[in-house]
Parts: C-alpha cells; sequence; structure tokens
C-alpha cells in the first residue's frame, strides 16, 4: 500500500511524529514549506500565527509538485492553532483538491482544540475516506512515549 506523510510544522512536534509515522510503515513525507516565514518566537508567533488562520489565509506553497493521486492512503499532519489546522495545511488543500482517497490524520497541540481542528479538516477534505485520527500534545516534551503511540498508530493504518 502506498501512502504519502503530508505535514507543516512550526517547532518540530508535528515533525517528529511525521518522522516516526513514515518511518514506521515506509511511507514517503512530505513537509509542506511556505515562501512567508511565520515567526517562532513568543508572542508574535501565536499572534501572526492566529491571524493567518482567522483571516482564513492560504500562505504560498513553495514544495515542488506534489503527485498525491500515486497514493492510496494520505496521513496528514498538522498543529492546532486556534482550534483549527494550520494555514499551510489549507493551501494544500485548496492547491490539490485530493478526493477518493483513504485519509488519517493527526495533529500536535498544547492541551485543546483536536475534535474542532480534525472535525475542521474532514469538511475541508470531502469526497475522501476518512479512517483514523490522533492527537498528541506537545510530543515533543515525552519523546519516548509519543514516539512509541504514533508507531502503533502508524501499523494500525497500514493493516
Ligand atoms: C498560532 C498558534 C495557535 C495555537 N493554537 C492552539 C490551540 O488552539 N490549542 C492548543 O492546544 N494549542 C495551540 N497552539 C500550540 C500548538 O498547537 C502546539 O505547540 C503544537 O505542538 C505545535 O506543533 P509544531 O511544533 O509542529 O508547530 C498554538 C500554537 C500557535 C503557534
Amino acid at each position: 500500500m502506498s501512502t504519502l506523510v503530508v505535514y507543516f510544522s512550526l517547532d518540530g512536534n508535528t515533525k517528529f511524529i511525521a518522522e516516526k509515522v513514515a518511518e514506521t510503515i515506509s511511507a514517503d513525507m512530505i513537509e509542506l514549506k511556505t515562501s512567508k516565514k511565520y515567526p517562532t518566537e513568543g508572542f508574535k508567533k501565536y499572534f501572526w500565527g492566529g491571524k493567518s488562520v482567522i483571516f482564513g489565509e492560504k500562505p504560498k506553497l513553495i514544495n515542488e509538485r506534489i503527485d498525491w493521486n500515486r497514493y492510496e492512503t494520505i496521513i496528514i499532519g498538522t498543529p492546532v492553532w486556534a482550534g483549527s489546522f494550520s494555514p499551510p495545511i489549507k493551501s494544500f488543500i485548496s492547491e490539490y483538491k485530493i478526493y477518493g482517497k483513504r485519509i488519517a490524520l493527526f495533529a500536535s497541540h498544547g492541551g485543546g482544540g483536536a475534535e474542532k481542528c480534525f472535525s475542521k479538516l474532514k469538511k475541508a477534505l470531502p469526497g475522501n475516506e476518512f479512517v483514523s485520527e490522533i492527537d498528541f500534545v506537545e510530543p515533543k516534551k515525552n519523546p519516548e512515549e509519543n514516539s512509541l503511540k504514533a508507531a502503533r498508530w502508524a501499523e494500525h493504518l497500514a493493516i
């Protein structure tokens, strides 16, 4: 089964999980990169990131063209931003109009908003089959536990 893990990560938490998931099931992996860089420090990070979600921004992706249709399963990973998914994921969804795929979702967050984030993601991706979703609370703070959790989830997805 061919699987793609596609994710955005500002601080490395979602990246940490994406790498574990991709490694566990030998999936291809793409990190979404934007031409506009979000601040990574302090108040600015929350302000500009939050504003970007609220204004429905779709920052320009600088990745090479993504051949999503080659894959049977697409695993999408995002940090929760303001109770939603991060704007680069919005760009990805808008640019590629994915349909007819098995989709699994994962999110990193600081303690809340994953449910809302997942339900918004599902709404934004009509015409796909959602097979699983899982969230992680600041996974880099607990790397061993979360790495195991990510690997187990990935194995169950591959069945
Ligand atoms: C702009 C912004 C908004 C956020 N909003 C939420 C939120 O609504 N709920 C939450 O639990 N965490 C929120 N967080 C925290 C991140 O989801 C959390 O730190 C996550 O692990 C970051 O993932 P990353 O390291 O892959 O970027 C927010 C962080 C940023 C930068």
